[in-house]
């Protein structure tokens, strides 16, 4: 029998699982996981390998230089490069099939590079499209994942955004081999993508951002600081549009992933899990006695009974917080509210300043799992 980690059941299985295992065989076991879920896929499904990619710009022109060149040179191509070169779709004509081919070629190449952290990139291409598209502002009418500003000094050295080049870099071949993809469609894509991957909920995505110059850059400063509390937090998420209950859910994302100390100086993951999306953030907080972590870094938290979790000084507002708490409690509770809301307000954020053409639909994309089902 297939155990799937989609269902609620599966979830909690999961995380009680990785709850009990000790800090050193986190790692490991995480990367257990994602590799079961790559033998899955590929013992159930034969789309995914099928969906190499079709593609535009480099179209007839690149066609007509390799004839010229001679039909030998042809085959000296990658696969990639030829099927680009032949393929008629643009960001205009680019149909919910194509974005769900998008979506696959990252999905899998996550399944395929396992050796990153804890056994996944998904944590950290949540964080780039989170972090291209916090930076707007309601007020000023910029920011915000449209124009993908992030490709650019000054923004991609502002010091929220380090170590996001390690996402900015994996989706470069999938931008190579879907050339008619803008680079702000993309990011929030993959972190669509690496949610529903992770198991987390279904967000519905829809296409139309356009890449900018580097005139689009944010001012440095729109993107949370980790060390300060909950004056702070609701300063940054209200500037971009966010209420208390939204602010509260989209942070639940720290479920995975984890703090690195050549980063942002603080240092380890949020919960036993950090390659399985959950509601174990909230609960963690909540249930979990937290301390000072006593060590040669920035003040954060560590758990009492392992040392091995973390919480950030902003993550503890949320339960220092009387009014962020009453949410924090909901969501330890129960699942499938964080899950609705979740998705709802994580849609949101990736939206926020996009110009979508009216009557623009929303896609909802397939995992890999359901392909192979
Ligand atoms: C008060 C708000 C927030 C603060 C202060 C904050 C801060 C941080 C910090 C300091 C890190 C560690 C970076 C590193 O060292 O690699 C991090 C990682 C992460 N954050 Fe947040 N964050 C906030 C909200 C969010 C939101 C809204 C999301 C998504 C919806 C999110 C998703 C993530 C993820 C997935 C990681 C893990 C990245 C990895 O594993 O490389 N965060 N965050």
């Amino acid at each position: 029998m297939k155990l799937s980690i989609n269902s609620l059941a599966g979830r909690q299985a999961s995380s009680l699982l990785t709850r009990s295992i000790a800090r050193s065989s986190v790692p490991a076991v995480r990367r257990n996981l994602f590799a079961q879920a790559a033998r899955r896929f590929n013992s159930t499904s034969s789309e995914a390998p099928k969906s190499k990619p079709i593609q535009s710009s480099i179209s007839l022109a690149a066609i007509a230089g390799v004839a010229l060149v001679g039909g030998a040179s042809y085959y000296f191509l990658s696969d990639e490069t030829k099927a680009a070169a032949l393929s008629k779709v643009t960001a205009e004509t680019a149909t919910y099939e194509d974005y769900q081919k998008v979506y696959n070629a990252i999905a899998q190449k996550l399944i395929d590079e396992d050796e990153y952290d804890d056994g996944s990139y998904a944590p950290i291409l949540i964080r780039l499209a989170w972090h291209s598209s916090g930076t707007y502002s309601a007020s000023a009418h910029n920011g915000g994942s449209n124009a993908a500003s992030m490709r650019f000094k000054p923004e991609s050295a502002h010091g929220a955004n380090a170590g996001l080049e390690h996402a900015r870099n994996f989706l470069e071949s999938i931008q190579k081999q879907f050339p008619w993809i803008s680079t702000g469609d993309l990011w929030t894509l993959a972190g669509v993508t690496a949610i529903q991957e992770m198991s987390g909920p279904t967000i519905e995505w829809r296409s139309g951002r356009v890449d900018g110059s580097e005139k689009a850059c944010t001012p440095d400063g729109r993107l949370p600081d980790a060390s300060q509390g909950q004056d702070h937090i609701r300063k940054i998420f209200y500037t971009m549009g966010f209420n208390d209950q939204e602010i509260v859910a989209l942070i639940g994302a720290h479920a995975v992933g984890r703090c690195h100390t050549d980063r942002s100086g603080f240092d380890g993951p949020w919960t036993f899990s950090p390659t399985v999306f959950t509601n174990d953030f909230y609960k963690l907080l909540l249930n979990e006695k937290w301390e000072e972590r006593n060590w040669d870094g920035p003040k954060q938290y560590e758990d009492v009974s392992t040392k091995s979790l973390m919480m950030l000084p902003s993550d503890y507002a949320l339960i220092q917080d009387k009014q962020f708490k009453k949410y924090v409690e909901k969501y330890a509770k129960d699942c499938d509210l964080f899950f609705k809301d979740f998705a709802t307000v994580f849609q949101k954020l990736l939206e926020l300043g996009v110009d979508f053409k009216p009557g623009s639909t929303p896609y909802k994309f397939k995992t890999l799992d359901a392909q192979g089902e």
